[in-house]
């Protein structure tokens, strides 16, 4: 018997989805860059990790964050370019990190060591700048050696550090989480200092940037916050009116789940609560139309992810990845798509070993967790139109929690005559039959591609170097009866991906 009816109106456009949807986040915190992605005792001149950057390579990552998170707030630029053994070592004040475990930074890897990695893995860079502790000097001139390209002293010293060229650097915040580690600033604060700094890092006539920036304020999970900094920073009596392009919240979810504890009840608390994005990103969306439109300012969540009680400060945020994670990656990745038109950019936390990483490393090996796959098969996604889908799913009533927890979940783009669709089986006890039909289309049987993840594994298998291979996805059986109606079998906590011609 069939139990959740999906029908995708192929000409119901929402938008396009913006690839930088798929981006990702990386801080100086625990494994993340130093031991992850750079090591600090390597031999080889650019000191990159050629296993993480291959496997970053793969995925094709359309834009990474950095420097953090916290830790952007405490970060002086200038500390971590020139020749290394120059480079001040500081305290790091929010997070213990590299193999050492202490909070401390040697400044080894910086912009440059960033901008190369970019370039090599072909990303688009997104530098947080420092408004808690710096000032808009320090932010401008970061601005100026990294883009451009006369004849200044910032100009030359990115030179002389080996990039002739301007690294052209597009995306710029301005602060991080300014309501809390980034100085626990009243809305209407950070709103006058970020247009002190937007003012001089580009939002004026700015003769000397000939590359277009776009500017990324923070805001916060409490939506009235929100409200009141759009309030607070729309018009200027000369200038731009709303000098952003783009507001920005942070989602964790599963911040008192243990995920060696849980339960099946847990399992599906921690779903809902993954999928209360779409109701962070309805109401971020309202504040900014409150004063101005969605069209100017998008909606980016630069961090989001699973955020168990494993993580602690002291291990470096380091939690097992699980498949349960990477669900809930897929069912956000869903709510991203339904909401492509206001959302411009997203960062899972983080890229390497730490939260809800992509790629996990120990000395000798990198690995893909079940979230990576996920990205990998939602990845067809990128630059499509998303079109809408009605979903009819059966649900479940969560134990000791007034919500429901739609058991089937699903997206759907197209492009150029074809169609994707992503489908989830967010429930962790039963198979689901699935329908799928395609308004105003009959495909054939050989014209679909499907593929499954996760079938053999259970919700809280957890991925190590040994078993990393058995999470790649698998082909899924698809039949299609005479009507077009596309028919398919999801076991417990499946994921699905599935290409009509
Ligand atoms: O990603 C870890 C931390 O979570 C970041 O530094 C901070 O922005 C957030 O609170």
């Amino acid at each position: 018997m069939t139990d959740a009816r999906i029908t995708v109106h192929k000409e119901a456009g929402i938008d396009r989805i913006a690839p930088e949807v798929h981006g990702h986040f990386s801080e100086h915190l625990g494994r993340c860059i130093y031991e992850g992605i750079w090591n600090s005792d390597s031999t080889d001149e650019d000191g990159f990790r050629e296993d993480v950057v291959s496997l970053l390579d793969d995925l094709e990552l359309p834009v990474l964050r950095w420097p953090g998170g916290c830790f952007a707030d405490d970060y002086h630029w200038e500390d971590g370019i020139g020749p290394r053994e120059d480079r001040p070592r500081r305290r790091n004040l929010f997070w213990a990190q590299g193999p050492e475990e202490v909070p401390e930074e040697s400044n080894a890897f910086g912009t440059d060591e960033f901008l190369q990695l970019c370039e090599r893995i072909g990303t688009e860079p997104y530098l947080a700048a420092n408004v808690g502790s710096g000032d808009p000097q320090e932010a401008a001139n970061w601005v100026e050696y990294c883009n451009y390209d006369g004849d200044t002293e910032l100009a030359d010293r990115r030179r002389e550090n080996g990039h002739e060229e301007p690294y052209g650097v597009k995306y710029w915040g301005l602060g991080n989480e300014n309501w809390g580690c980034g100085g626990q600033m009243t809305p209407e604060q950070y709103a006058r200092e970020y247009r002190r700094f937007a003012t001089y890092v580009g939002t004026m006539d700015n003769l000397m940037l000939d590359h277009e920036l776009e500017l990324i304020a923070c805001g916060f999970e409490g939506h009235e916050w929100n409200r009141r900094f759009m309030e607070e920073i729309g018009g200027s009596a000369w200038g731009s009116d709303f000098p952003l392009d783009h507001l920005t919240l942070h989602h964790y979810y599963g911040r008192t789940m243990s995920v060696e504890e849980a339960d099946e009840d847990k399992y599906d608390r921690f779903l809902a609560d993954a999928l209360e994005m779409e109701t962070h990103i309805e109401k971020i969306a309202a504040a900014i139309n409150a004063v101005a439109t969605t069209r100017d300012i998008g909606v980016i969540i630069d961090e989001w992810g699973a955020w168990h009680t494993e993580a602690t400060a002291d291990n470096g945020l380091e939690q097992p990845g699980n498949v349960l994670d990477a669900l809930s990656a897929a069912a956000v990745l869903d709510i991203f798509n339904h909401h492509s038109d206001v959302v411009t950019m997203t960062n899972i936390a983080q890229t390497v070993n730490v939260l809800q990483c992509l790629v996990e490393t120990d000395a000798d090996d990198a690995w893909a967790r079940p979230t990576y796959h996920v990205f990998d098969l939602y990845a067809p996604h990128k630059g499509n139109e998303a079109v809408q889908t009605s979903i009819d799913t059966p649900a479940r009533e969560l134990a000791d929690d007034d919500r429901e927890l739609p058991l089937v979940g699903a997206s759907a783009s197209t492009t150029d005559g074809e169609t994707y669709v992503t489908v989830t089986n967010l429930d962790c006890r039963e198979d689901h039959s699935v329908e799928i039909s395609l308004e105003g289309t009959t495909p054939d049987a050989d014209a679909i591609d499907a593929n499954l993840l996760f079938a053999d594994n259970e919700p809280d298998t957890t991925v190590t170097a040994d078993n990393a291979d058995e999470f790649a996805a698998a082909d899924l059986e698809v039949s299609v009866d005479d009507d077009g109606t596309l028919s398919l079998e999801l076991p417990p906590a499946t994921v699905a991906g599935l290409s009509i011609q």
